[in-house]
């Protein structure tokens, strides 16, 4: 079986609809045709400040969602990065394997780090996606299921791989973005040139999937269009009616042509209504089944040992063969 590997930052509290579209339904899917490793990043969390007992909750709700979300422990190894030390001790021999300027290039920082000004910008935050290929490479993944946005620091841990490997010996799989089309990029409801993101401009475009399922009802029955009639999928022309037949078409299964044909002749107004109710279909279990396992907080913390336990024999192995591999003493 193919090894995917993926993680999730904790920070927001709730996840988004893009969250959830864009990667947690698939890390679900995989679970029955690949070997998968999935994290909670807390350690990538800290990069920007973080109130310690509100981390702490955030990791357990994150945990509980994504077993909401359908994650089997079972069938998958779910595991907070933090339980796995292996994750530092590998970050700290990529960083010194990754170029200045080549961390510079990274348009999430850039972005980021903009939006927060020099002074209050990290080194952490720098080094984060070099993070991010350590949590990626200790687990010799072959695929990352992620959304679009994390393309390029896919791109970076396949280039830190072939450097490694090519200085010391092959010691690390190369692995591809997962990353399917149709749900690459979610975008806000209220302006939807941009992705659906926890930093948005208003809370309206964003749906949080622990929100009242009334408050997200009415975020979709709001979400801008267009000036348009017509209900059709043209992500350029209609990006506002596009993403809405998206988000429908993947949580009721109908194509995206099955549903413009549906919606012939009708008008917006009947789409959204239809989609608030399927919205509010989706939530309304899943904020149940997460307070259910927030309810029994020694199942989830058991279920997150198993995981830890798991993920800690493979990463282990790994590092040990990269510390060989890079010439340390071994300690007797
Ligand atoms: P994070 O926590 O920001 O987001 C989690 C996942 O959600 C996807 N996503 C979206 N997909 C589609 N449309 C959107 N609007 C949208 N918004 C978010 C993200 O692409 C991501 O897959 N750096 C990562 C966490 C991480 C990681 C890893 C991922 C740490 N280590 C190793 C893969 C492998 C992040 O900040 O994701």
């Amino acid at each position: 079986r193919p090894r995917v590997l993926s993680g999730i930052q904790p920070t927001a509290g709730s996840f988004h609809l893009g969250n959830y579209l864009g990667a947690v339904r698939q890390w679900v899917a995989l679970q029955d045709t690949h070997d998968a490793f999935y994290c909670v990043v807390d350690l990538h969390a800290i990069t920007v400040p973080q109130d310690p007992a509100e981390l702490r909750a955030n990791t357990r709700l994150a945990a509980a969602q994504l077993l909401a979300a359908g994650l089997d422990p079972e069938r998958c190894t779910l595991f907070i990065q933090s339980h796995v030390p292996e994750h530092a001790q590998l970050g700290w021999v990529m960083n010194c394997l990754t170029g200045f300027g080549e961390a510079s290039r990274m348009t999430q920082f850039k972005d980021k780090s903009a939006k927060q000004g020099a002074d209050r910008t990290t080194v952490g935050l720098f080094t984060y996606p070099v993070l991010q290929v350590a949590d990626i490479l200790l687990y010799q993944a072959d695929q990352v299921p992620v959304g679009e946005d994390q393309r390029q620091h896919i791109e970076l841990t396949r280039d830190l791989a072939e450097r490694f490997n090519g200085r010391y010996g092959q010691t690390f799989t190369l692995p591809a973005p997962y990353i399917p089309k149709e749900t690459a990029k979610i975008y806000d409801l209220q302006d939807p040139s941009v992705k659906m993101s926890k930093s948005a401009s208003t809370p309206k475009g964003l749906v949080n999937l622990l929100d009242e399922p009334k408050a997200t009802a009415k975020k979709v029955k709001s979400a801008v269009t267009d000036t348009d009639t017509v209900i059709r999928f043209d992500p350029v022309g209609k990006p506002g009616v596009s993403n809405l037949l998206t988000i429908m078409s993947v949580l009721t299964g109908s194509t995206v042509a099955a549903l413009e044909k549906e919606y012939e002749g009708k008008m917006y107004g009947a789409l959204k209504t239809d989609l608030a109710e399927v919205m509010v279909d989706f939530v309304t279990p899943f904020k149940d089944r997460t307070q259910e396992y927030l309810d029994d907080p020694e199942t989830l913390d058991s279920i997150l040992a198993k995981g830890a336990e798991k993920a800690r024999a493979v990463a282990a192995e790994t590092l040990a063969q990269t510390y060989a591999r890079v010439g340390f003493l071994p300690a007797k």
